[in-house]
């Protein structure tokens, strides 16, 4: 190997220096490769002063480089959660949407307990109706809760023959004073019938329009409200009657007297009867203003049916 070459090697601080230095330095007019790995300046020609001043280049070219990627280091550091948080905000603009609801599975429940809760208190609360009920028959006669009922579904025996009620009458009779204080004349066109009573309308209507149409508007017998004393026809018994003031009147006040419309309009298909705006029933004030105040009627009170078995 030549001389110059190990001298240069033995005097550098490290061979890649020394190689790279001879390569860019001008000086030398020439690098390892172009002649053939010896120095231009001669062969064995030691140049120390040269030899310090191509080590320092080489410092001054490494060091250069160091600082310049050193400092290439600096600034992606500092641009890194730049470019970081810019491009997460990108995707975010994009999928603004998805990303809420993807990302946050724990708030979607909140919410969804929270709509549900919202909606439950939009929901109009759980209905009153039917009460609770304690239902007791007595001699063939059902009572519920304290309340005599008769309709399609339930009957009295023939043999029941109670008369009109004196509680029944007696507020009927309030009712009917407190109406001509308002100007208004009311009178009862019919009251308490007997069960042979009730079979000889019963039939007579059914011989005129025929059985179906018959049990539209009159109650077969045994099963008339007429029957227990504490039913009456107000005034004129028919469609007529509906539109008058008097009706209004009765309407609107019937309540405060213990009585119900028993037969409301609407409700033709819970009670089993045509509307009656004439024919109220006596259930006591506290009842009947549940009823009266709440548009329902005495079936959907008790949660009970009006079918006859046949
Ligand atoms: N008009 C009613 C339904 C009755 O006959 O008792
Ligand atoms: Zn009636």
């Amino acid at each position: 190997m030549d001389k110059n070459l190990n001298n240069v090697h033995e005097e550098s601080s490290g061979n890649d220096i020394d190689l790279f230095t001879n390569y860019f330095d001008d000086d030398n007019n020439d690098n390892y490769a172009d002649n053939g790995g010896r120095n231009s300046r001669g062969n064995g020609a030691k140049r120390p002063t040269g030899k310090v001043r191509i080590r320092w280049s080489a410092v001054a070219m490494l060091a250069l480089i160091i600082i310049l990627f050193v400092l290439l280091i600096v600034l992606i550091m500092i641009f890194k959660d730049e470019i970081t948080k810019e491009v997460h905000k990108n995707d975010s603009s994009e999928q603004d949407v998805p990303a809420v609801v993807t990302t946050a599975p724990p708030v979607t429940t909140s919410e969804t307990t929270t709509t549900t809760t919202t909606e439950s208190s939009e929901v109009e609360p759980t209905s009153p109706f039917p009460v609770e009920t304690d239902i007791t028959v007595i001699d063939g006669v059902t009572y519920i809760n304290g309340i005599l009922i008769v309709n399609k579904t339930y009957s009295v025996p023939e043999s029941f023959d109670p008369g009109v009620d004196p509680v029944a009458e007696a507020k009927l009779l309030e009712m009917y004073d407190a109406a001509a204080d308002d100007g208004l004349t009311l009178w009862t066109a019919s009251g308490y019938r007997t069960y042979d009573y009730q079979r000889e309308l019963y039939e007579a209507y059914a011989a005129t329009d025929g059985y179906d149409a018959a049990d539209t508007y009159s109650a077969r017998p045994g099963h008339s409200e007429h029957e227990t004393g504490l039913t009456f026809d107000v005034n004129d018994p028919t469609s007529a009657f509906d539109d008058t003031p008097e009706a209004q009147w009765l309407k609107e006040h019937c309540a405060e007297y213990g009585f119900i419309i028993r037969y409301p309009k609407g409700k033709e298909d819970i009670t089993g009867f045509m509307y009656e705006s004439w024919h109220v029933r006596y259930v006591g004030e506290e009842i009947a203003k549940v009823i009266m105040e709440n548009d329902i009627c005495l079936e959907e009170y008790f949660g009970i049916t009006s079918e006859y078995p046949d």
